[in-house]
């Protein structure tokens, strides 16, 4: 089938690069040339696990191109993605200029039949905004209620988790679409079959439901998620006050199959694009509605507190001034197998130890670039504290001679290292752990000092 995905995102472009591998004719659209000039040069403009080798295999066989050509675009597909950002607005509802612009291109230059396919995460009610805007472009055409011009909106969230987008698109869960029950839905419903068919060869994942459904689905999923964070995240400071370990509770009560083991780890709050955003974003949905949704609003302040539960552990053991010392930090990302350093707690740390006069070293196995970046930003206006901050090439690297090693994303590398070498570098041998990567007990047998989440010392 014959595909234009507008906006070359995380979203856009792992899902553009997963259709172009099950044989659809795949085109990709974004309105900035850096990003396509990347793409057309043989690269990608993200880290995401396996999707570089997926977007070269299939340009090979022809079956993906990226362009800024919008009208070109419209053009092509049968089926038009819109994949476009919707960040948080000031109030913190989501932002749809990009979105609606997307169906105003469509209405502009719409040549056929389109399924017009809502893939960014946007509030109820957006699919119906996106048909009056087409609506309104096709009438200005007077094109009105032509019958070769028809279109329906059709929702359909992404639950792909970055670093693991490749193979969620591959091996989707559910796939759930939101449909309208008219004809023009129904002809969209055959379309959207017919696309999806290679994932429900084994079983049916396709959930169809109204639209107004799908788009709330793709927030109450991430909300109950982000939820489960929260959770965890209190019960961990509570069993540091009645010196429970979390880790334990953690395996007791996943083992119930009403609870599952899944998303229950204790840290140091969540980030991303996804959830700081998406429960503001709902949280923002419930007040226009005359609803207060009284435990998001709960876990977003619990996740806020949480990004500085790492701080408070360590000025309470090395004071609240810590001019003069030096912080070696692992993991700046805000989740391992990515380079994204949205929202990552790794800002408000670094920040708060450079403000108390500490000098920190840091390192990350691939978001050293975008940290770069991000912090420049960052700590514009404190010159003075940006010039503390050191980024090292290896992970060793950090350690000489620091007060203290600081753990913040749970990657791979960072899971058992030579702990010996580490007492004999860092000037004294202490870990604060936001990721409860090593055993207490072990810990105190090697000698060092080691503070963790939830988790007796
Ligand atoms: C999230 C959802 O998991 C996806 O299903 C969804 O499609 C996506 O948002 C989206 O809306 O696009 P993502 O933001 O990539 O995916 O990251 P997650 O793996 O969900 O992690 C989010 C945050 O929660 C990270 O900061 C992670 O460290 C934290 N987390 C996760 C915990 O602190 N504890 C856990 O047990 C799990």
């Amino acid at each position: 089938m014959k595909i234009t995905i507008i906006g070359t995102g995380y979203v856009g472009l792992v899902t553009g690069a997963c259709l172009a591998e099950i044989g659809h004719d795949v085109f990709c659209l974004d309105v900035d040339p850096r990003k396509i000039e990347i793409l057309n040069s043989g690269g990608v403009p993200i880290h995401e696990p396996g999707l570089l080798e997926i977007i070269t295999r299939t340009r090979a066989a022809g079956r993906i191109t990226f362009s800024t050509d919008v009208e070109a675009s419209v053009a092509h597909g049968e089926i038009q993605f819109i994949a476009v950002g919707t960040p948080p607005d000031e109030d913190g509802s989501a932002d749809l200029q990009y979105v609606l612009e997307a169906a105003r291109n469509i209405g502009r230059y719409s040549n056929g039949f389109k399924v017009i396919v809502d893939k960014s995460t946007v509030p109820v009610g957006t699919a119906q905004k996106v048909s009056a805007v087409v609506e309104a472009e096709l009438a200005a055409r007077g094109l009105s209620g032509s019958a070769q011009h028809r279109f329906s909106v059709v929702s359909n969230p992404e639950f792909l988790k970055e670093g693991a987008a490749v193979e969620d698109c591959m091996r989707p869960d559910r796939i759930v679409i939101g449909i309208d029950d008219d004809e023009a839905g129904q002809l969209a419903r055959e379309k959207m079959k017919r696309l999806y068919m290679p994932f429900n060869r084994n079983h049916e994942r396709t959930l169809y439901m109204d639209v107004r459904s799908a788009e709330f689905t793709k927030y109450a999923a991430n909300a109950m998620l982000a939820t489960r964070i929260s959770f965890m995240n209190e019960m961990s400071n509570l069993a540091d006050r009645v010196g429970a370990d979390i880790e334990a509770v953690r395996r007791g009560i996943g083992s119930d199959p009403r609870i599952g083991y899944h998303f229950l780890y204790a840290g140091v709050g969540y980030g991303g694009s996804c959830f700081p955003k998406d429960v503001q974003a709902l949280i923002r949905t419930g007040g226009e509605n005359e609803q207060r949704l009284r435990i998001l609003e709960a876990v977003e302040e619990v996740n806020h507190e949480q990004k500085a539960v790492l701080v408070r552990k360590i000025t309470s053991t090395l004071g609240e001034d810590l001019t003069g010392r030096t912080f070696a930090v692992w993991g700046l990302a805000f989740k391992p197998n990515t380079d994204d350093m949205r929202e990552a707690p790794s800002r408000r740390l670094i920040a708060a130890l450079l403000a108390r006069g500490a000098s920190v070293r840091a390192y990350d196995p691939v978001a050293l670039h975008e940290a770069r970046r991000v912090f420049a930003l960052d700590l514009h206006d404190v010159p003075e504290q940006h010039a503390r901050l050191h980024f090292t090439n290896t992970q060793d690297e950090t350690l000489a001679g620091a007060d203290a090693l600081v753990i913040v994303t749970e990657w791979k590398e960072f899971k058992s290292p030579d702990f010996n070498h580490m007492k004999s570098v860092l000037k004294s041998p202490i870990i604060f752990d936001g990721r409860n990567l090593y055993e207490p007990d072990a810990m105190a047998e090697l000698g060092i000092d080691y503070y963790a989440i939830g988790r007796p010392r």
